[in-house]
């Protein structure tokens, strides 16, 4: 396939996904939406694909938001519109059933930060900076930032940071939950692929099963949710893989999973 706004790249089992606007800090615009979600379509459909990279290309952004010159014409129903394609790509990717793994590089605000929080796990530059600032442009969070930073951070972190717009650090992100680590900007792709090439060797089935478990878990009730992963529980143990693991425990070796 071939983008215009983004760049992928292959590493055996591990897809990177790079976001290419630089002239607008890699701003998601509407064909760039739509690129993402041709990708996350190819990805959740090749099984020899175990894992997802997503970061921004250059040194200055990850994503600094939606675009703003096409917000600014939006009417209340091409708005409504717009926030759904963003939602449905961010559901994607937060249910794609394979880690994505958010490599953070700077700028990572409004539809940036919504981006990387739908992300399985976001690692952040040092100089990484985080934010919904929506509120500043007059308008609200549209993919759904409201919803997933409160559950990531706690109610009143995610007001504050809703409400006041600010922009904070990588430390700062990492001290209320928003990001799993932060790294020194050299190295925060090869530690993005050294745990992305980690994840492609675990068993592709029990990989889904965890990112189904929790987050349908977590918008049920915990005695439904755990009768959700009694289900899954089920499933997994009938794997070609769990007799592969339990095998290679008892032989004292290092698994060799195959995704049947
Ligand atoms: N959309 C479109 N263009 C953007 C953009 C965005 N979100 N963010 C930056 N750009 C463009 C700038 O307009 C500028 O273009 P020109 O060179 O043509 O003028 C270029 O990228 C470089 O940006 P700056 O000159 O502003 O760079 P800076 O270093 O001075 O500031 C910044 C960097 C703090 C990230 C600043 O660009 C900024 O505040 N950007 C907007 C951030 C924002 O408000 N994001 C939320 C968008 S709304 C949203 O995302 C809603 C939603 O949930 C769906």
């Amino acid at each position: 396939m071939t983008f215009e706004n983004i760049k992928v790249a292959r590493e055996n089992a591990i897809i990177i996904v790079t976001i290419n606007r630089p002239k607008a800090l890699n701003a998601l615009n509407r064909r760039t939406i739509s690129e993402l979600s041709q990708v996350m379509t190819e990805v959740a459909s090749d099984e020899s694909i175990r894992c997802v990279v997503l970061t921004g290309v250059g040194e200055k952004a990850f994503v600094a938001g939606a675009d703003i010159n096409e917000l600014a014409e939006q009417t209340p129903v091409s708005g409504s519109l717009h926030a759904q394609r963003g939602q449905a790509l961010l559901d994607r990717i937060e249910r794609l059933g394979k880690p994505v793994i958010a490599a953070i590089n700077g700028y990572a605000l409004g539809g940036g930060c919504e981006l990387a929080m739908a992300c399985t796990i976001r690692l952040a530059a040092d100089s990484a900076k985080l934010g919904q600032p929506e509120i500043n442009l007059g308008i609200i969070p549209g993919y759904a930032g409201s919803q997933r930073l409160p559950r990531l951070v706690g109610k009143g972190r995610a007001l504050e940071l809703l409400l006041t717009g600010a922009h904070i650090d990588a430390e700062e992100a990492y001290r209320i939950g928003l990001v799993n680590r932060v790294i020194p900007d050299a190295e925060l792709m090869t530690e993005a692929l050294a745990l992305a090439a980690v994840l492609a060797t675990k068993a592709p089935t029990a990989v889904r099963a965890i990112i189904a478990a929790v987050n349908d878990g977590l918008e049920m009730p915990l005695a439904q949710a755990a009768v959700h992963e009694a289900s899954l529980f089920g499933l997994v143990v009938s794997t070609e893989d769990m007799r592969e693991g339990t095998r290679a425990f008892l032989e004292k070796r290092k698994p060799v999973f195959k995704g049947a």
